[in-house]
C-alpha cells in the first residue's frame, strides 16, 4: 500500500491547476446511461473514483473512449446489463447513482446496496422512496436493490433531509418520466447544477438546479451532446488550506470562487489576503492564523467536505476554535490523528474544540477517508520533521496527482511504496 512521506515546514509558493470535480463528473458519467448516443466528456479527472465508474458502466456495456488527456466519449447504445454487483458498490459509496437512470432507460436495475462507510451509516432511502413515488416497485432483498417501471411517471417529491446525490438520481430519473416531476427540499450544490446542465444540453427540461426547488419535464428520449465538467470546489478549497496554514502564497488557477464563498469568507476570517479573479484565486498567508469556528451544512453554506481541513489550520491558529459537523455523525476520525502529531482537539458529540498550539511534530499517521487524508497532508506540511501518511488509497480517489501538484508548490513530498 502506497504511503505519503512530507517533510513539513515549508511555505507552499506557485502556481497550480485545479482539475475537474470528482463530484460533478461521477453523476455526469452516469447520465450517458441515460441516452442511446455518444456523451462526449472534458475536464475530467484521473482519479480512481472515476476508473471505478468507469468499469462499473463499462460492464453494463457502455462504450469508452479515451480522447487525450481528460476527454473520453461514453457510447451506451450497447447498454445490456443494468446490474451493478457488490464487489464494485463496496468501493465507492456513489456507485448507487447509477440506479436512476438505469431504472428511466432499461425499466429495470439491480445495484448493490452501498452500505455504511468510515464516515457514517449513510443509507439511501431518500432515492428508493422518490423512486417508489415515480411509480417504481423496489424491493431489497440479499443486500441488492431491485427496481422496476415500464415508465417511470412525473410526481412531486419532498426529500426528508437534503441530499446531493439522492437529488442527483432522482433528477436523473425523471428526465426520461412520464410528465412533470417536482423535487422540493433539494440539493442546491454546484455539481447539482452542473449535472442539470449537462442533462439539459441532452435535451432534457429541467428548470430550478441550484435553488431548493428542481422541476423536470419528462421527455421520450435524450440525445449525445458534449460536457466540460466543472472544477473541483473541494481540491480548490484544500490548496488554498493548505497555503494558508504553510503561511504560503499561491495561485490556483483553472477554477473559480463562485462556488467557494463560505470557504473564502472562514479563510478570510483567518487572517489571508485572498484575490478572487475571473478563473483564478491568489492566496496569500499572514504569519500566524487566527482560529476560526466552523458550522457545516448543506451549500451554500460551509461543505463538509472541507470541515477535515479546517481542523488542521485551527490546530497551528492563534486562539481556539469550535467546529460543528452537522451533516455526518462519525467525520471526526483525524482528530485523533492529528492529536498524534501534537494537536490540542477535544471531542464532545459533533463537536471538536480545537486550541492552536505554536508548532506540530511529524509523526506516522493513518488516513481513515478521502477528506480526512487531506487534512492529515495540510497538517504534515505544517509540522517539523517527517510525518508518514499511511493508506494514502483514500486520497487517490479523490485528489488528482497529489503530490506532484504539492511539489510544484515547493513542499517536500514523496510517494513510498
Ligand atoms: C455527497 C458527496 C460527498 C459530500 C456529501 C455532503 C458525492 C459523490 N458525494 O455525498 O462528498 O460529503 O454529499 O455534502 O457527491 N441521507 C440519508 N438518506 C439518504 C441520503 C442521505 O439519511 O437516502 C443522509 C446521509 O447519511 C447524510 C446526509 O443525508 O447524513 C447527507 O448525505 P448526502 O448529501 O446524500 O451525501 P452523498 O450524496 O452520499
Amino acid at each position: 500500500m502506497d504511503k505519503l512521506l512530507i517533510e513539513g515546514g515549508v511555505p507552499l509558493v506557485g502556481e497550480v491547476a485545479i482539475s475537474g470535480a470528482k463530484n460533478a463528473a461521477l453523476p455526469i458519467l452516469c447520465a450517458s446511461l441515460l441516452c442511446g448516443d455518444t456523451l462526449r466528456l472534458s475536464n475530467i479527472p484521473h482519479l480512481n473514483d472515476i476508473s471505478t465508474m468507469l468499469r462499473l458502466i463499462g460492464q453494463m456495456g457502455v462504450v469508452v473512449t479515451m480522447e487525450g488527456n481528460e476527454a473520453l466519449t461514453l457510447d451506451s447504445s450497447g447498454l445490456n446489463n443494468p446490474f451493478a454487483p457488490y464487489d464494485m458498490v463496496k468501493t465507492m459509496r456513489a456507485s448507487i447513482l447509477v440506479l436512476g437512470p438505469l431504472l428511466a432507460r432499461c425499466g429495470e436495475a439491480r445495484v448493490s446496496l452501498p452500505g455504511g462507510c468510515a464516515i457514517g451509516a449513510r443509507p439511501v432511502d431518500q432515492h428508493i422512496k422518490g423512486l417508489q413515488a415515480m411509480g417504481a416497485e423496489i424491493t431489497v432483498e440479499g443486500g441488492y436493490v431491485h427496481a422496476k417501471a415500464s415508465r417511470l411517471r412525473g410526481t412531486r417529491i419532498v426529500t426528508d433531509m437534503v441530499t446531493v446525490t439522492g437529488t442527483e438520481n432522482l433528477m436523473m430519473a425523471a428526465v426520461l418520466a412520464d410528465g412533470e416531476t417536482v423535487i422540493e427540499n433539494a440539493a442546491r450544490e454546484p455539481e447539482v447544477v452542473d449535472l442539470a446542465n449537462c442533462l439539459v444540453s441532452m435535451g432534457a427540461l429541467i428548470s430550478g438546479a441550484g435553488t431548493d426547488c428542481i422541476r423536470i419535464q419528462g421527455v421520450d428520449k435524450l440525445h449525445g451532446a458534449a460536457h466540460s465538467v466543472m472544477p473541483d470546489r473541494i481540491e480548490t478549497g484544500t490548496y488554498l488550506c493548505a497555503a494558508a496554514a504553510t503561511h504560503g502564497n499561491v495561485r490556483l488557477t483553472h477554477t473559480s470562487a463562485v462556488w467557494l464563498d463560505s470557504v473564502v469568507d472562514k479563510l478570510r476570517e483567518t487572517g489571508c489576503d485572498i484575490d478572487c479573479q475571473a478563473d483564478a484565486i491568489i492566496l496569500k498567508a499572514p504569519q500566524r492564523l487566527k482560529a476560526v469556528s466552523i458550522r457545516t451544512a448543506p451549500y451554500p453554506a460551509f461543505p463538509t467536505d472541507m470541515q477535515a481541513q479546517f481542523m488542521a489550520i485551527n490546530c497551528v491558529a492563534e486562539g481556539s476554535a469550535v467546529i460543528r459537523e452537522t451533516i455526518f455523525e462519525n467525520r471526526f476520525m483525524h482528530a485523533v490523528e492529528l492529536i498524534r502529531l501534537g494537536a490540542d482537539i477535544r471531542i464532545d458529540a459533533n463537536n471538536a474544540l480545537v486550541t492552536g498550539v505554536p508548532k506540530l511534530d511529524g509523526a506516522t499517521v493513518m488516513a481513515t477517508d478521502l477528506r480526512a487524508s487531506a487534512s492529515l497532508v495540510i497538517a504534515g506540511l505544517v509540522a517539523q520533521g517527517e510525518t508518514l501518511i499511511e493508506r494514502i488509497y483514500h486520497l487517490d480517489r479523490g485528489y488528482e496527482r497529489i503530490e506532484e501538484k504539492l511539489s510544484r508548490l515547493g513542499a517536500r513530498v514523496r510517494r513510498v511504496r
